[in-house]
């Protein structure tokens, strides 16, 4: 059974932060200084996450996608790849990591089951990656980005945030550098999400650049047709055949097909990057709550979901940060990094 929303979209795609700590403070994500972070107890342990997911799959959903914070931060994370794996029904399974500590990791997730990784890859530049992220661990994140095909991980792909005088010099060289590892480059727009408190529409560089920029350097960019996806990112093809993304969910949103769900760290369920509030699973979970009773409430609130808010934040006049600071400090959850990039 697959639930649908009021938008006719079904439940299919799961994010699952598995921690909300990070080893670096990415200036689009975490600029402040410090964070007030979950309570350990409140973490769900991985039988609890992997009883959880099978609610889920029992629902609709085939694709999970492990986020964080930093996810190879949580201790033993391939023993989760392989309770995860091991489920029949998952189409896809996949991690969203920055790869600092990918290269240790890379070939025991490989084993454990792991279809694919996803990179944060915000520029080429050491000096550069130590201003942006605050942290100097460039060089890891290379050696990581290595280990993944060394361990024989296919699919990677390079996500790069696109901010005005930043690191919007660099679209061509990021293509390059994906072309040689090989993983797909998708240029993201900077978005006004929970935790982007330093976010103006400035910064942002829009599709419509980003194009124009690699049309100057590589000549006619074709799209690439994929009527079906449901996937954030559109795919362009250049004239020699390579092919890139853009995620434009600042300039145009892609509600209309969204068929994700996040999962926080502490069990707290939201239906939309931008939704304010979310259900808690991990209290009924806790409490011995029944499969049937979990499947209940998960569908009940998938079927009554309206969210739209990129969509909505298009529309909004003078648009600036999504969530102010104090906001986010009464609430943790409203943060991109403990919701799941
Ligand atoms: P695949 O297409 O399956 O590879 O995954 P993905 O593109 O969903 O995964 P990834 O974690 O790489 O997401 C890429 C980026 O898209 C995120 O880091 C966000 O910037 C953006 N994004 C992800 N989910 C959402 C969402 O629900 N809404 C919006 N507006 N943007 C999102
Ligand atoms: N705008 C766009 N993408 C963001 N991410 C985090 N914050 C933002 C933001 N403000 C995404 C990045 C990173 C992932 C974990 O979350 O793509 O790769
Ligand atoms: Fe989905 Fe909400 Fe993101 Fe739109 S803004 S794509 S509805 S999660």
């Amino acid at each position: 059974m697959t639930a649908r929303d009021t938008l006719g979209r079904p439940l299919r795609n799961l994010r699952l932060s598995v921690t909300d700590r990070c080893n670096l403070r990415c200036q689009y994500c975490m600029p402040e200084e410090d964070y007030v972070w979950l309570p350990r107890e409140a973490i769900l342990h991985f039988e609890e996450i992997s009883a959880l997911v099978e609610v889920f799959i029992g629902l609709g959903v085939d694709k999970v996608r492990l986020t964080g914070g930093e996810p190879l931060l949580r201790r033993d994370l391939p023993t989760l790849v392989r309770l995860l794996a091991a489920k029949p029904g998952l189409r896809d399974l996949a991690i969203t990591t920055n790869a600092v500590l990918l290269a240790d990791q890379a070939q025991a997730l490989k084993d454990a089951g792991l279809h694919r990784v996803t990179v944060s890859l915000d520029t080429l530049k050491p000096e550069r990656f130590a201003a942006l992220t605050r942290r100097p661990t460039h060089a890891q994140v290379l050696e990581g980005i290595a280990a993944a095909s060394g361990a024989g991980l296919t699919g990677t792909k390079l996500d790069t945030v696109v901010m005005r005088g930043v690191n919007d010099d660099e679209l061509g060289d990021l293509i390059e550098f994906g072309r040689r590892v090989p993983a797909e480059v998708r240029f993201i727009e900077y978005m006004d999400v929970g935790g982007a408190t330093r976010w103006s529409m400035d910064k942002v560089v829009s599709r419509a650049e980003i194009l124009g920029v690699l049309g100057r350097r590589y000549g006619r960019i074709e799209p690439v047709p994929e009527p079906e996806s449901t996937a954030p990112a559109e795919r362009f093809r250049l004239p020699d055949g390579t092919v890139f993304g853009i995620i434009a969910s600042t300039t145009a949103p892609f509600c209309r097909a969204c068929d994700r769900s996040r999962l926080t760290a502490d069990g707290m369920w939201y239906l939309c990057l931008y939704a304010l509030t979310g259900t808690d699973l991990r209290g009924p979970l806790r409490r011995r709550a029944s499969r049937e009773e979990l499947a209940a409430l998960i569908v009940g609130r998938w079927t009554a979901r309206t969210d739209r808010g990129a969509e909505e934040r298009l529309a909004a006049r003078d648009r600036g940060p999504l969530i102010q600071i104090g906001q986010l400090r009464q609430d943790p959850h409203l943060e991109m990094h403990t919701r799941g990039g």
